[in-house]
């Protein structure tokens, strides 16, 4: 900056948002920032300057007031550089020297003012303050994303079986882009703009959704049932998400049961603005930002929405093989109290062909809850192998009927909170500490 802060009578600040919350509140720029926030992004302000940093400001574009700008100088606050997050973070905690700044600013490049503010606040506990750190900090406030860790059931991508296939896939076209920033800056890799994880349900879609919220956290973004068609600020919403996914990116939004979504035929202006958001993401951020959508019948998905280009990867999750079901048996008959976990599993493997995931974790349930059942009364108990053969029947019978009553729906005029009732039924999933 070539100008003399000190000879400056006045300044004009727009586009202070950056800026927002971060600075002393007793500092020019704080008495310049406050008002301009609320009037307009403008404030003509007659004091000492020698506060405002002049690395913060860069010359103003049009839309200042002729009259003000004939009496002063006007600056615009664009978004943070390197050096200004270099320049923040020695300010609020004094250790910049230290960090890597480039790294920190290549895993979140749109960080605000008030966000390097929070993080620097937290890490001054720390003795030895450092890049991984730091970034660790970013991901596990997740600053931007509008998932709550919390409420989301700890799974892990490998907790899925006879999926390996689909696993690789997602490690090498999502994972590995969002998470090794070394690797990713080093060989250019950039996640797959567009997925479609399909399958029957039960097959654990959801269930990679959940793992990808613990695994990338702030990188993550979901919108599922929650988001309620219809309603006035569902749009709102969706472009939230956008936004902040873009302003955080590279990221992911993981549209859980998009079938659903987009099955009320009606809601056509929810699919064309979806598409707009996703021809939007190719030109402004060069496929930084990755959709990944979940989808039970593929048929139910918008045409123009899995055309090629906008999808680039198709990920189908299927039922289990003898292997898999034998696995996720084992492991789930592992969690149980000891006198039921010596049951019969090559029977049981036998038994539940076609089964999903799902199916097999409610056989196992259901098989303990019928042997309690028979504890309680006092009657004779029956070899373990058979409250599991028993809870088989019953899901099979359970699945007959929800295949009849699928068909049944698929005959009769389309009742038009189905897609929604569905969705919303599936976010208490993604959302829950439990599936079921
Ligand atoms: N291949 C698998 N290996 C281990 N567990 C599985 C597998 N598939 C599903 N499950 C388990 O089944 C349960 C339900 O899975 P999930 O909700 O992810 O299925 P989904 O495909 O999203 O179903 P829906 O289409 O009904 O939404 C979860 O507990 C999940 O861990
Ligand atoms: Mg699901």
């Amino acid at each position: 900056m070539s100008q003399r802060w000190d000879n400056l009578t006045a300044l004009v600040l727009c586009r202070t948002s950056p800026l927002s919350n971060c600075v002393p509140r007793k500092s020019a720029l704080s008495i310049a920032c406050w008002p301009a926030c609320r009037s307009d992004r403008l404030f003509v302000c007659g004091v000492a300057l020698a506060a405002a940093r002049p690395r913060f400001c860069r010359n103003s574009t049009g839309s200042v007031a002729e009259a003000a700008e004939q009496r002063s100088y006007s600056f615009g606050i664009d978004r943070f550089k390197v050096e200004d997050y270099a320049a923040l973070v020695e300010t609020f905690c004094g250790a910049s020297k230290k960090l890597d700044f480039e790294k920190i600013f290549r895993f979140a490049p749109k960080l605000n003012g008030h966000q390097l503010k929070a993080a620097c606040q937290w890490l001054v506990n720390f003795k030895e303050l450092s890049t991984d750190t730091f970034i660790e900090y970013l991901r596990s406030q997740r600053l931007a994303s509008n998932v709550d860790l919390g409420e989301v059931q700890a799974v892990d991508l490998t907790d899925l079986k006879g999926v390996d296939d689909v696993l690789r896939n997602l490690e090498i076209n999502i994972v590995l882009p969002l998470e090794n920033d070394a690797l990713a800056n080093q060989y250019k890799l950039r996640s797959k703009r567009g997925v479609l994880l399909y399958g029957p349900p039960g097959t654990g879609k959801t269930t990679v959704g959940r793992a990808l919220a613990h695994r990338l956290k702030s990188k993550f973004f979901l919108i599922d049932g929650t988001f309620i068609t219809g309603t006035s600020d569902f749009y709102n919403r969706i472009h939230h998400v956008f936004e902040a996914a873009k302003d955080n990116a590279p990221s992911i939004i993981f549209i859980d049961d998009a079938d659903s979504i987009f099955e009320d035929g009606e809601e056509r202006g929810l699919y064309r603005y979806l598409l707009t958001m996703l021809d939007g993401l190719e030109s402004e951020s060069a496929g930084r930002v990755c959709v990944m959508m979940t989808a039970m019948n593929v048929a139910h998905l918008p045409p123009a929405l899995v055309r090629s280009g906008r999808v680039e990867l198709w990920l189908g999750m299927k039922l289990p093989d003898p292997q898999a079901r034998a696995e996720i048996l084992s492991e789930h008959l592992q969690s149980l109290p000891e006198e039921l976990r010596n049951a019969e599993v090559p029977r049981l493997i036998a038994a539940t062909e076609g089964f999903t995931g799902a199916d097999l974790k409610r056989t196992v349930e259901d098989g303990k809850a019928i042997y309690a059942y028979d504890k309680a009364k006092g009657v004779e108990l029956r070899p373990t192998t058979e409250y599991f053969m028993s809870a088989v029947e019953a899901v099979k019978e359970n699945k007959e009927r929800y295949a009849e009553a699928e068909a049944q729906a698929a005959l009769r005029p389309k009742f038009p909170m189905h897609g929604f009732m569905r969705s919303f039924i599936s976010s208490q999933v993604i959302r829950g500490d439990e599936d079921e």
